[in-house]
């Protein structure tokens, strides 16, 4: 199966409709009712890589966001990987390690340090994705409240040879 790239700005009205059909299949559950209205669940992703079957249906998907954070070390950009998602009659087979691949091959050509995320490390380990200790600073949606504590499903995956920074990480934003 072919992986193809989109920046979002060029998702049309019938794509964001696969989009969101196939995320509220991933993503369900009341917090995750956001996907019927909306391809993204606080923030929109600015890059887009996407599977389709031999029939043409939308089974995988996987975003980033191009950001820049706070660090000990100065200003970091990142790509936060985000809205990962395979269509349940087609996981198992590896596409999520396929689109993490081609989102690695984005961001180095970028030339973007890290991957980051907020996943299950029994997914993303084999990728290259490890946890890391900082605590980290992150706006609360909810509560308009800035939080900065340690989360153990904050990933990250070094694409270059900048050294991880010690002390709070600052996302400046909600979790993606
Ligand atoms: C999680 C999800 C993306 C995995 O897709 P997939 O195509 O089956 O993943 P892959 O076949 O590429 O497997 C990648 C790794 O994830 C592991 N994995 C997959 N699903 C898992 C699960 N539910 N629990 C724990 N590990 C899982 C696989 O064993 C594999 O690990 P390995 O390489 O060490 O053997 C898919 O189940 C999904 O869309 N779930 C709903 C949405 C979701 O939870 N997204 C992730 C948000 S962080």
């Amino acid at each position: 199966m072919q992986i193809e790239y989109i920046n979002d700005r060029d998702v049309s009205d019938a794509l964001d409709a696969e989009l969101r059909t196939l995320l509220s299949s991933c993503f369900t559950g009341e917090v995750n009712a956001v996907f019927s209205r909306q391809r993204f669940f606080t923030e929109m992703p600015s890059h887009r890589w996407l599977t389709r079957d031999s029939s043409g249906q939308l089974v995988a998907h996987l975003a980033i966001h191009d950001k820049v954070i706070g660090t000990s070390a100065g200003d970091l950009r990142m790509g936060g990987i985000a809205e990962v998602c395979v269509a349940a009659s087609h996981r198992g087979q590896g596409l999520v390690h396929r689109l993490l691949a081609m989102s690695d091959d984005w961001m180095i050509g970028q030339g973007i340090p890290f991957g980051i995320l907020l996943g299950d490390l029994r997914v993303y380990g084999s990728s290259g994705y490890r946890g890391v200790e900082n605590s980290i600073r992150h706006l609360d949606p909810k509560t308009g409240e800035w939080l900065i504590e340690p989360l153990p499903s904050f990933l990250i995956k070094p694409l270059g040879i900048v050294d991880w920074p010690n002390g709070v990480i600052d996302l400046r934003g909600p979790k993606f």
